[in-house]
């Protein structure tokens, strides 16, 4: 067999971004010696394209604001599909969450009164989202990293990936990595496992994801039995970069039209007005004179249309676009100029004045930008539990994108700072105590060989270039599995997928195993495929049209599907697509969701 490294820890954190980053903070404050990988350099994260806030009912703002609004703000994002006991969960700890960031250093933008200052942003009813500018990811991810690092008993690994889960008796022990700079191989003997890897946004060719985004978390979980849930619900956030073509699908914060910017058509209308859907009426404003006296901060005014939930804005613009109303590179036109000073621009959107002026040379405080719809966020991942994070493998956690149940069918802009911050860390406390509780097991070596030879199949003879079948790959999530989808198109999609997962096993990786990104990808591929089809089958089987998921073949709601979550499985059989009931929730909760809040 070939040459490995041994490393022991209690607990392995795989994914170094914000979910693992306080998992691992958590863990450790439990006892736990703890073994943290991150598959890229420590502090580049996903986390830091969540630019416009962390969202905790603060009420530092708007007092008005507490926990219940928060739970009921997201419930009715998910469009009801949410888990009820983890949205509340949530909105009741996102505030302690906040502070205890604020205790550890975090910088965040203030009020005149010197309290943490909070914006406006979409499906929130009260300002909610405290900031730091228009880079509050990276100040948390900065946190997080500073704060972990000075532990004792956190061993950082950087640039290694986690390519298996090692299972004894159906419990996690551990896992096989390699090196990315080396090639080297390593087995972490573990008494639990949390995975915290973020997305899969490298399936779609226009993302706001980096290369580190291809579902290993998601695939890793599947492969080593976990459920899935969810999966069918993928986040376009609305505001992308469309143009120049190198940086189209780079994020624009959400915080330009949460700080007033407009969403104008190529014939100057603001069109968002045209797209309100029934259940936000009461608390949109269905003029521009309403929407006005909002941005002047006038008691009672109506928020406006451009802070609907994402799904309804992405929508709205991609359908301006098919009507032949769109921007010259197929967007739509985000205006703040015309809103706010050159001065409040630069101070509350520092990044987004510098990515505009850089990569498009054009200055937000004179112009407008051109956006357009960009994948950005998985609903769907690792079917957890509400108050221990575990799944439904003994030993196996998961925290941040990579887990799901929160967000249902959408997930509101804020959200995903506050879900990992508050589920990394009881995901860290109950992995910490699931490996104290139960005595170590090693991986079998015969467990280890078989992973290690998958890991370096890639090696051995074939035909298939990786890059080809990546960009196959991303065109055929593109458009059979996009922003709208049919029945047709995702059988499509799925037949194509299917087709590509047969020539997996013939990619093949030139060269030695020191750097090699190719070898790299061909490992991604395998997670990428597995984790499109699922999101493909789990969208052919929900036949409604709820949050992200818009079919033109079923255009509304479905009341049965509405009491139901999809839970893609693996079996001897293969993959498994079943209803799965929703978690009821109390009539209490349930009825202050229905009622209306002013
Ligand atoms: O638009 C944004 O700043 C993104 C935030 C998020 O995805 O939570």
């Amino acid at each position: 067999m070939e040459d490995f490294e041994t490393i022991e820890c209690d607990v392995l954190v795989v994914g170094a971004g914000g979910a693992g980053l306080r998992a691992a903070i958590a863990a450790s404050e439990y006892g736990a010696k703890v073994a943290l990988v991150s598959k890229s350099l420590l502090g580049k994260a996903h986390t830091v394209m969540a630019e416009g806030g962390v969202a905790a009912a603060l009420g530092n703002v708007d007092e008005r604001d507490n926990w219940k609004i928060h739970f009921r703000d997201t419930i009715r994002g998910s469009k009801n599909l949410a888990n009820w006991e983890m949205a509340k969960i949530h909105a009741e700890k996102a505030p302690d969450r906040v502070r205890e960031l604020e205790r550890w250093g975090a910088v965040f933008d203030r009020t005149e009164e010197g309290k943490i200052s909070q914006r406006n942003f979409g499906g929130h009813r009260y300002p909610r989202l405290a900031h730091v500018g228009d880079r509050t990811g990276l100040e948390i991810i900065r946190t997080l990293q500073d704060y972990a690092v000075h532990m004792e008993n956190i061993e950082v690994f950087m640039e290694c990936t986690v390519s298996d889960i090692l299972k004894s008796d159906n419990r996690t022990v551990g896992a096989l990595a390699y090196y990315r700079s080396s090639g080297k191989l390593v087995v972490f003997e573990a008494g639990s496992v949390i995975l915290a890897t973020g997305g899969i946004g490298k399936a779609y060719r226009i993302t706001s994801n980096s290369w580190e985004y291809t579902g290993d978390g998601h695939a890793l979980a599947y492969l080593a039995g976990a459920d899935l849930i969810d999966m069918e619900f993928v986040q376009f956030h609305p505001t992308g970069m469309v143009w120049p073509p190198s940086v189209k699908g780079t994020l624009v914060t959400e915080g330009v039209r949460g700080d007033g910017g407009i969403l104008v058509n190529s014939e100057g209308e603001r069109f968002m007005f045209n797209y309100i859907p029934d259940v936000f009426a009461a608390e949109t404003a269905k003029s521009e004179e309403e929407a006005n006296s909002w941005l002047k901060g006038e008691e009672g005014a109506m928020r406006p249309p451009e802070l609907l939930t994402r799904d309804v804005v992405a929508r709205a613009i991609m359908t301006e676009v098919k009507e032949g109303r769109g921007s010259p590179h197929g967007g739509a036109f985000l205006d703040i100029a015309s809103r706010q000073s050159p001065d409040y621009i630069r101070r509350k959107l520092p990044s987004m004045y510098h990515q505009f002026k850089e990569l498009a040379t054009l200055d937000i405080t004179k112009e407008p930008m051109e956006v357009g719809p960009t994948t950005h966020y998985m609903m769907g991942g690792i079917k957890v539990e509400a108050n221990t994070a575990a799944s439904t493998i003994p030993g196996l956690y998961a925290a941040g994108e990579a887990a799901a149940g929160m967000h249902g069918a959408n997930r509101l802009g804020g959200n995903s700072l506050s879900d990992l911050l508050v589920f990394g860390k009881i995901a860290g406390q109950c992995a910490a105590n699931y490996a104290q509780e139960n005595s170590k097991v090693s991986p079998h070596g015969k467990e280890i060989k078989k992973s290690i030879e998958n890991t370096l199949e890639p090696f051995e003879d074939g035909d298939e270039n990786p890059y080809q079948i990546h960009q196959e790959l991303q065109e055929i999530m593109e458009s059979h599995a996009g922003i709208v989808r049919t029945g047709e198109e995702l059988e499509k999609g799925i037949r194509k997928l299917e087709k590509l997962e047969k020539r997996l096993p013939e990619m093949y990786a030139k060269g030695e195993r020191k750097y090699n990104p190719g070898w790299h990808l061909c490992l991604d591929l395998h997670n990428m495929i597995i984790t499109s089809l699922a999101l493909s089958r789990a969208a052919l089987e929900r036949t409604e049209s709820r949050g992200a998921h818009t079919r033109l073949d079923y255009p509304d709601y479905d009341d049965e599907l509405g009491k139901v979550n999809m839970i893609v499985r693996p079996g001897p059989g293969g993959m498994s697509v079943v209803k799965s009931p929703l978690l009821k929730m109390p009539t209490e909760l349930n009825d202050y969701v229905l009622k209306e809040v002013v």
